[in-house]
């Protein structure tokens, strides 16, 4: 068989190439995501893992943009996708220094799921980590009880012409898989 009717069946690769164009956006037009996608971004949120199916997060949708960009300007820079953005996630979590790496981790895990399900809607979203003295103004525009905080903000939008635009030159945004990846033991080991 010749070599370009094999190169034309999709592969591995081609399966998993959504998870490989999901990535940071950080400026958004005017128009906002509709509900429908919305509910299917968070519905992506919710059935993820968790350490032992605790499922310690609950999911403010903010849609107010008032409120969204208040947190922007409380937040910088780390904030800066939620100058734009039409409507924004945080992932609420309890307040438990005990169980911290793990609500960390499940925190990550439905992050980055609302990030790939945007991207497969065709939307764009970015991570905002808020830090703990940009936390009260947070608490308080969610009207938040004392025992829960919230780490990540996952800004969602439509992203602009540049937004899109690569950030950098093809195949150089990350380090080289031979520097990252390696076989059955580690290099020189
Ligand atoms: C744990 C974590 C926290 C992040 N926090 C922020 C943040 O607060 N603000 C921001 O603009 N980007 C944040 N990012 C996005 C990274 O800067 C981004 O993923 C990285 O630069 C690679 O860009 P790319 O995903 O577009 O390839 C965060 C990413 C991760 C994984």
């Amino acid at each position: 068989m010749p070599d370009d009717h094999r190169a034309s069946v999709p592969g591995p690769a081609d399966a998993i190439r959504p998870l490989l164009r999901t990535r940071q956006f950080r400026e958004f037009t005017a128009v906002p995501p509709t509900a429908e996608e919305l509910d299917a971004i968070v519905d992506a949120a919710r059935w993820s893992g968790s350490s032992q199916n605790t499922q310690p997060w609950r999911f403010v949708v903010i849609h107010d943009e008032a409120s969204i960009r208040r947190i922007a300007a409380a937040g910088m820079p780390l904030t800066r996708s939620l100058q734009t953005a039409t409507a924004a996630v945080a992932i609420v979590l309890p307040v438990s220094p005990e169980r911290a790496v793990s609500l960390a981790y499940d925190d990550g895990r439905a992050a980055e799921r609302m990030l790939i399900a945007a991207s497969m809607l065709g939307l764009g979203a970015g991570i905002a980590w808020i830090k703990a003295d940009t936390r009260p103004v947070v608490a308080d525009l969610l009207a938040m009880p004392a025992d829960r905080m919230v780490r990540t903000i996952v800004a969602i939008g439509r992203p602009t012409a540049s937004a899109r635009a690569p950030k950098s030159e093809p195949g150089s945004a990350r380090l080289p898989r031979s520097e990252v990846v390696f076989e059955d033991r580690w290099p020189g080991g």
